[in-house]
């Protein structure tokens, strides 16, 4: 098993499920400490017990990240714990399908909290201890609904729209301080997530069948895997960009 992060400690939000949950166990199989941070603390909690049982080092972090004083705290946990930070990464978000014309304010507003303002806020927290380091990286979880169109889908592809533009701003802002800063766009990915998707009525399922190219769907490690590479070493060249991992969706 590759020790490309021993001696760093990784920050990974949404980490109690999914794609969180696989990116946390590649960052603590190789050697990382890991902050498990979720809303969910139970799901946090599994994470950190099979990072353990991997033979890794982990903690359980319970925090909301559109709260901003809840992420400054679960910032400062994971120093308390680890003595720094080398990696974060934005996982947590949330995903639905609601018609322009029933959307509330409310629901518009829940999608930017979470998805936007929570990379946002977790970044600003992070900052002071990433730029310690001589090379820190932080990759975000977009999607490729923040490249493409998708109907029925304004706050959410907006909210991921929000997250590439955060991305390359904060790329361009910190390289010369060590920092790198990049996102991934998956398309449809096996997680609960995606099971628990609700559409409008009315809705034209035709719509979703483009998005994953008529039902070809990535494995959550896939990305994981991916996660990893954008915040190792290897890839010290890259930065800004939002990686789409959807089959060729994006491009077509
Ligand atoms: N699954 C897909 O097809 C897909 C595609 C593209 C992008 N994404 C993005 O990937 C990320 C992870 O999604 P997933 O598919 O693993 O979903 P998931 O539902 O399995 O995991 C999301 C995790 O985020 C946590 N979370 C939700 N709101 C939170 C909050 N306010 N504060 C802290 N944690 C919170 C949940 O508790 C959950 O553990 C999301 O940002 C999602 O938009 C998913």
């Amino acid at each position: 098993m590759s020790t490309r992060f021993k001696g760093k400690v990784g920050l990974i939000t949404g980490a109690g499920s999914g794609i969180g949950r696989c990116t946390a166990l590649q960052f603590g199989r190789e050697g990382a400490q890991v902050a498990c941070a979720d809303i969910d603390i139970a799901g946090a909690e599994e994470t950190v017990e099979l990072i353990r049982e991997a033979g890794g080092n982990a903690t359980a972090i319970r925090c909301d990240v559109s709260d901003e004083e809840a992420v400054n705290r679960c910032v400062d946990k994971c120093i308390e714990e680890f003595g720094g930070l080398q990696i974060l990464s934005n996982v947590a978000g949330i995903a639905g399908f609601i018609s322009m014309e029933d959307h509330s304010t409310t629901e518009w507003r829940r999608f930017q909290s979470i998805n936007l303002d929570g990379p946002f806020f977790m970044s600003r927290a992070a900052l002071p201890h990433l730029l310690k380091n001589e090379q820190s990286a932080i990759v975000n979880v977009a999607s490729v609904a923040g490249l493409i169109g998708q109907a029925s889908c304004a706050a959410y592809c907006s909210s991921k729209a929000g997250v590439i533009g955060l991305t390359r701003s904060m790329a361009m802002e910190f390289l010369s301080q060590g920092l790198r800063v990049n996102a991934v766009c998956p398309g449809a990915v096996l997680t609960p997530l995606v099971s628990k998707f609700t559409f409008p009525e009315g809705f034209d399922m035709k719509s979703i069948q483009r998005i994953n190219l008529d039902g070809r769907m990535s494995e959550p490690e896939e990305i994981a895997e991916a996660i990893a590479f954008l915040a190792s070493d290897s890839a010290r060249s890259i930065n800004g960009i939002s990686l789409p991992i959807d089959f060729g969706l994006s491009i077509g």
